[in-house]
């Protein structure tokens, strides 16, 4: 059985680091990511290519670029289809807004929005759908994509946890207008903080550039003779930037090969007979595993699995899954409620039986 790997700072990182701190003091430097120049734009170019998308935008974390995004698609007191199978944070900046969400449940397979309970959720109010890729499993985008077309609505995808996945070959995710990415712990790319924007939509990556971005580099890429200095501080860190960027390639491998165990436990899951069968395999999903996770077939068994586990060759411990549904909340129910009560059986079902595998052996470095 392979080895599971921890997310530590890798010695180019840290020395590209070093070289930063050096250097930072001279005014080109310490203004280039005002202006989105330097270590920004290497990992801006980095994020296009992985997506094959027109525009990247680094920002402060993934919930200040689901804010920024908000603003840019002027999405205010204004409806939205969600999933409640998340964390908070997806939701944080859109609710800031007045916006309300209405909750269409998941699908088993993949956790994310159930295409068809989309359907049943959307009403002529709705102006877009936020998608989530819960635990890094990407959801089906290409029938997300399909809905929001016809609807004539904007699809925006939380990737905050599913950096790295594909399905059917391709980066999770990719069929949204708006994709969202961080770099905080845990995610694929651990930069301390950070997070991203992708969208193949030239206005829209304008307004987010006017909403999210220094004045210096909106007139940089806006070349435009008025600015707004009223934007939200949504710029990323110059040193997580600089992180990001260095640990990239090596945080992609890194993937694969966690992938590699992750899928080899799957294979053991499925035949121990105790979970819900697993069919990432069958249905060409390769998540980014942020966290390995299973639902239990009839009850817990969580000591006999471990123990059947480490006779296979893994040890592993069992442990609650993280995920509360947000129309559960006591503070989302403080402050929100929803426009008529969800019924999302499915969500509530995996909330009450999925589990969190984790290695016991997380040694090694990225
Ligand atoms: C699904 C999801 N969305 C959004 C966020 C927010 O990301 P950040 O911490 O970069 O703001 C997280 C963070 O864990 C997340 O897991």
């Amino acid at each position: 059985m392979r080895k599971y790997k921890t997310q530590s700072p890798s010695s180019a990182a840290i020395e590209a680091i070093e070289r930063y701190l050096l250097a930072a003091g001279s005014e080109p430097v310490s203004k280039m990511h005002l202006l989105g120049t330097g270590a920004v734009a290497d990992l801006e170019e980095k994020l296009r290519r992985h997506y094959g998308m027109r525009h990247a935008l680094c920002v402060s974390n993934a919930t200040s670029g689901l804010l920024g995004l908000a603003l840019a698609i002027e999405l205010r007191e204004a409806e939205f289809v969600t999933t409640p199978y998340t964390y908070g944070a997806s939701l944080a900046g859109w609710l800031l807004l007045g916006n309300r969400p209405r909750f269409a449940d998941i699908a088993p397979h993949d956790l994310g929005l159930d295409p068809d309970a989309v359907i049943r959720t959307i009403t002529p109010a709705t102006k877009a759908l936020l998608s989530v890729d819960i635990f890094g499993i990407p959801s089906d985008s290409r029938t997300l994509r399909q809905l929001a077309d016809e609807f004539g609505i904007w699809y925006v995808a939380d990737a905050a946890q599913s950096f790295g996945s594909q399905r059917d070959g391709l980066p999770g995710a990719g069929f949204a207008d708006a994709i969202v990415v961080s770099f905080t712990t845990g995610k694929t790319v651990f930069a301390g903080e950070g997070g991203a924007i992708l969208t193949n939509h030239s206005e829209l990556y304008e307004k987010l550039l006017w909403h999210t971005q220094h004045p210096e580099r909106q007139r940089r890429e806006l070349s435009l003779a008025l600015w707004n200095e009223f934007a939200v501080n949504a710029r990323i860190h110059p040193i997580a930037a600089v992180w990001a960027s260095v640990a990239f390639e090596a945080s992609l491998n890194a993937l694969s090969e966690r992938r590699q165990w992750c899928f080899e436990v799957i294979d053991l899951l499925n035949a121990s007979g105790k979970v819900e069968p697993i069919e990432f395999r069958k249905r060409h999903i390769a998540p980014s595993f942020y966290r390995l996770t299973a639902s239990w077939k009839a009850k817990p068994f969580s000591a006999k699995l471990c123990t059947w586990l480490l006779a296979n060759g893994t040890s592993a411990r069992i442990e609650p899954s993280p995920v509360r549904l947000i129309y559960q909340q006591p503070a989302f129910q403080a402050r929100y409620e929803p426009a008529e009560k969800p019924c999302c059986p499915t969500a509530e079902h995996q909330e009450r039986t999925r589990f969190c595998i984790v290695p016991d052996d997380q040694l090694g470095e990225t």
